[in-house]
């Protein structure tokens, strides 16, 4: 609910839990009074901001001789430059003297009914939004911003965006456009951030905040391996299940920055946004930039239920239907079991083989076009590879129907290869500053999707290519960084737009592609989990989490993927064993446990699995097609922390009504002699009577506070799932 009071020109944007509050002040400075409980909003916040003569915190001019009025030392929703305040700036401008000041004052607001939406740019949307606009001037260079925020209360979800318009004379150099900024005034905070590197995605990394900034972004073009456009404050005691944490994340694939700032008066500001490096937007009179939605959450109780709020957030008002809440299909990929060794024969074996375990759709992925053996060579030639597919796609993929599966593909259309028909046509369409060598990675170039004619070239070729094939699913891949981010197309004033230009080329081409295919199920990838983020969840329901197939790894991965997204996005195979990413030995069941929660499926050569595997298989996928429901859209708790190092990893899916559960647990330590544990489950009726696995029954307050003994683990690796069912009376 969004509350106004009008005289005193006070905002609260108030949800189930918590409450948010601003107060525009008799300068028109924007004030962030108050982000907390519900329970904390009583009137005009803005009583605990305290005022005094600060050395060295200048004073604004229309402050007169009041020395105790700083922006230095005023929490505020979006910060300026030169205005005074030394802190992290949310919006930084070259004017056309060459000053720097932008120094933005309350104009006016209004509410508009249902939720704001972003041309060209992903957001939240859906039923039970308000949203409110605050507009700014700066009174000088004439610069306006539109504040926008959105509440939805069910989820105790904040959105924001950014609108910047030059509405005055001269041009505007646009070089910092944040989403959103948070100033508490309070330091003594921890941040989590949830970083890695290829293979090993999203570990949560937690950390008293030091005094000065603390930062981490990407400038690789997309959101990135290294750090995810999510974090957290929250208070140093804060754990799984109490204390106040606050959640930003940006609904963005690009470059990114989230940087806190614990000032020199024990004050913390957060300012989530595309990265000001590298960028830098030309706005002409007339002219304006909209910066991408960020989302904030508040939690007065702990980490778990702040993610289980976002997990349904994203399920229900990010992710677009015809997938939101479908079952997804059991699906076989054919990469870590040809790579780029196949033909229609073997691809057609292996089809065969895995239709009859039961899986539903068969994914072919990289090396089916142009004519792409290794990763040398191919990407932009999107053609089917005759040698390997005779007849193309439509000839391959209504053998896989007639096998009863559904078909999906792989592309990279971002992409092109220096050994390729459209490369060797058009090597001005990729990105790459003039008269400079192109920079390679993965030995492949980026193209210029700033560029409307090289995406319509890409996606001319892709529908040829799938003429008349019934095409189930697309996984879009992404396996490089970009560099030299410069565009023919672009004057050189633009130059500081082509990485978010890049972005938007992305999206308009997914968004192409969505309406193309409608019934198609996208899954976002970028060598795994290097494109991982909110904004790709509005194009594509689910990402391949990471390229690293190991189960125990996994269990970080997964872990830490499950702060911000669900289960339902965190795209999971069963892989071979000995695993292709660290050589590790882990039983089919557990590389299994581990995948259902996650869209769930193989990736792996069906015909070399044992008579003892395949029956496994045929079980896992029971178990799937029974549980998904709960799997998928389940309350998620995290058990443990796998990074503990403990005996054990071990999380559950609760439905809503707390009648049914299901407990995983996967064994990571062997030894001999192990003690005998008891795993406190989380979530359940505590006056229900439980059913474990269809045997004994427990009441949920004694599985809960006495816990579910486990049995005594043997061999390497091993996975428990148990079943929990409330009893009938
Ligand atoms: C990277 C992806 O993450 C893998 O799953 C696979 O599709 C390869 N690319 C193919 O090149």
């Amino acid at each position: 609910m969004i509350r106004i009071d009008e005289e005193k020109r006070l905002f609260d944007l108030c949800t189930r839990h918590t409450a948010y509050q601003m107060k525009a002040d008799g300068y028109g400075v924007l004030l962030h009074t108050y982000y907390g409980p519900l329970s904390g909003l009583d009137g005009d916040m803005s009583r605990l901001i305290g005022r005094a003569d600060r050395g060295f915190s200048p004073n604004p001019p229309d402050a007169g001789e009041d020395r105790t009025y700083s922006l230095d030392t005023l929490p505020q929703e979006y910060p300026g430059w030169g205005t005074g305040d030394l802190r992290l700036p949310c919006i930084q401008v070259e004017l056309a003297d060459g000053s720097a000041v932008a120094d933005l004052r309350f104009t006016g607001f209004e509410r508009q009914a249902g939720k704001y939406a972003l041309d060209g740019l992903p957001a939240f949307h859906g039923e039970g939004w308000e949203t409110l606009v605050i507009r700014m001037e700066d009174p000088v260079s004439h610069l306006r911003a539109a504040l926008y925020y959105a509440v939805q209360e069910e989820y105790d979800l904040i959105t924001r965006a950014v609108r910047v318009d030059n509405a005055g004379a001269s041009p505007v150099r646009l070089r910092q456009a944040a989403s959103a900024c948070l100033d508490l005034q309070r330091a003594d905070m921890d941040l989590i951030t949830f970083d890695g590197c290829h293979m090993m995605e999203r570990a949560p990394s937690r950390g008293a905040l030091r005094p000065g900034v603390q930062a981490v972004g990407s400038v690789r073009g997309t959101s990135s391996h290294q750090h995810n456009p999510f974090v957290i404050l929250c208070e140093p005691g804060a754990d799984e299940d109490g204390g106040l944490c606050y959640g930003a994340m940006l609904v963005y694939s690009g470059n990114f920055e989230a940087a806190v700032e614990r000032s020199q008066f024990e004050t913390a500001r957060l300012v989530l946004g595309i990265n000001p490096r590298g960028s830098c937007f030309s706005l002409a009179p007339g002219e304006g930039f909209t910066a991408p939605e960020a989302a904030l959450i508040c939690s007065p109780d702990g980490l778990g239920p702040m993610s289980r709020r976002l997990h349904k957030a994203i399920r229900n008002c990010l992710v677009r239907d015809p997938w939101a809440g479908r079952r997804r299909p059991i699906l076989l990929n054919s990469w870590e079991a040809a790579y780029f060794d196949f033909d229609a024969e073997k691809l057609l074996s292996i089809a065969g083989e895995a239709a009859a375990l039961g899986v539903e759709l068969f994914v072919l992925d990289d090396g089916w076009f142009g004519h792409r053996d290794s990763d040398d060579s191919s990407l932009g030639d999107w053609y089917a590879y005759e040698k390997k597919l005779p007849g193309g796609l439509k000839a391959l993929a209504g053998k896989i129907n007639d096998l009863g599966m559904d078909f999906g593909i792989w592309i990279e259309p971002e992409m092109v290869s220096q050994d390729s028909g459209l490369y060797r046509a058009h090597p001005d369409w990729v990105l790459a500053p003039a008269g400079r060598d192109p920079v390679r990675g993965r030995g492949q170039l980026v193209l210029d999707f700033t560029r409307q004619d090289v995406r319509d070239c890409v996606f001319d070729q892709l529908a040829a290519a799938l003429e008349g094939v019934k095409l189930a699913y697309i996984k879009w891949d992404m396996n490089r960084s970009l560099t030299g981010a410069w565009s023919a197309a672009l004057s050189a004033d633009r130059q500081g737009e082509v990485y978010h230009r890049y972005v938007l080329g992305v999206y308009e081409l997914l968004e192409r592609v969505r309406a193309a295919w409608p019934e198609a199920l996208i899954e976002g990838c970028s060598g795994g989990g290097g494109r991982f983020d909110a904004g790709m969840l509005y194009y594509t329901p689910q990402i391949w989490c990471s390229d690293n197939n190991d189960a125990i790894d996994r269990l970080r991965i997964q872990y830490g993927t499950s702060f911000a997204y669900p289960v339902s996005a965190m795209g999971a195979h069963v892989a071979p064993s000995p695993s292709h990413g660290n050589g590790r030995v882990t039983p089919i069941m557990t590389r299994g446990v581990v995948a259902l929660s996650g869209t769930f499926g193989y990736e792996l050569d069906p015909r070399t699995l044992t008579d003892g595997e395949k029956q496994a298989v045929r079980e896992l996928n029971g178990i799937y097609k029974a549980r998904w429901e709960l799997l998928h859209n389940g309350d998620y708790y995290r058990l443990t922390d796998p990074f503990r190092n403990g005996p054990y990893t071990a999380w559950e899916q609760v439905s809503p009504d707390r009648d049914t559960a299901l407990v995983s647990v996967v064994f990571t330590a062997c030894r001999a002699n192990h003690p005998f544990y008891a795993l406190r489950l989380k979530g359940l009726d505590p006056a229900a009577r439980y059913r474990v696995d269809g045997v004994e029954t427990y009441t949920g307050g004694a599985l809960m506070a006495a816990g579910l003994p486990l049995p005594m683990p043997w061999g390497d690796y091993g996975a428990l799932l148990y079943c929990l069912e409330r009893v009938n009376g």
